[in-house]
């Protein structure tokens, strides 16, 4: 069964007959040779919990088969999670709770990704998957991830839509400071339920964060929102601080 179609991939799921295994098969034209990047670097996280398992990789003639284990019967897109959970007890986005409970898993996939020297480069809400039985998410669509490295990465595969201001400027961007924008967009999506820009663009013009007047979060998540979202890179927390930052400990107030 078809489950969605990109620019340069379709993805179906299907039953593999001898194992009984539920399996997502991505399917890239051969003009996509960033297929063979995106499996290369699934192969380096594969087995990093919170990421999607690689089963196989098929090469036809015409085209590149990418084979992962299918999540589970009950997952769906992080955006659709969001859609069908938000606005319960008065908030907006979703409960701060169960915003935390998400977003900590997502914090600590992207760190094992680091740790594999694997940079994602295209989290959103469309590349998470979230089990509904049991809130566990997976990270997915390595398709504009780079082997990561200390210096300017100078090219962008990801969705314009979550591109960091930087790269609408200066078309460069760092492993930090792509993850915390895209990571702060994320947050945003949990929090408020809604897109935090319509065009991606009007910060790299300098347009600063806004949060709508009904959103309710406490004040240490507004620091780690901002803090993520600092239009300066150089003001965005690494990704080694969001991972200790109070918030996420659970520390501060909720
Ligand atoms: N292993 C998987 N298990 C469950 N769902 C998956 C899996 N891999 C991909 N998906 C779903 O399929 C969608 C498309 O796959 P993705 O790799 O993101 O392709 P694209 O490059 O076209 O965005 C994802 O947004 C996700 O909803
Ligand atoms: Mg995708």
């Amino acid at each position: 069964m078809q489950m969605s179609k990109g620019k340069v991939s379709v993805t179906h799921w299907a039953r593999a007959l001898d194992s009984g295994m539920d399996v997502v098969l991505k399917h890239s034209t051969l003009e996509n040779s960033r297929c063979f990047v995106e499996a290369g670097l699934l192969a380096r996280v594969s087995g990093c919990p919170g990421v999607v398992k690689l089963v196989d990789t098929i090469s036809l003639p015409d085209c590149f088969v990418l084979v992962t284990e299918r999540v589970g019967m009950h997952c769906v897109e992080l955006r659709d999670y969001i859609d069908d959970n938000m606005g319960e007890d008065g908030n907006v986005g979703l409960r701060e709770d169960v915003a935390r409970l998400l977003f900590a898993q997502i914090v600590a996939v992207v760190q094992r990704c680091a740790e594999k020297s694997v940079v994602h480069c295209d989290l959103s809400y469309k590349n998470v998957v979230v089990d509904t039985l049991t809130s566990q998410v997976a990270l997915c669509d390595f398709g504009a991830a780079m082997h990561s490295h200390s210096g300017y990465f100078l090219e962008y595969h990801g969705s314009a839509q979550w591109a960091p201001p930087e790269w609408f400027v200066t078309k460069r961007y760092t492993a930090d400071g792509i993850t915390a924008w895209q990571l702060g967009v994320l947050l945003h999506n949990l929090i408020c339920g809604a897109e935090p820009y319509w065009y991606p663009e009007e910060f790299a013009r300098g347009r600063a964060l806004e949060i709508d007047s009904d959103v309710v979060m406490s004040s240490a998540c507004r620091e780690l929102l901002f803090s993520c979202m600092a239009v300066k890179e150089e003001e965005r927390l690494s990704l080694a601080e969001i991972a200790r930052h109070p918030w996420l400990s659970g520390v501060a107030d909720a």
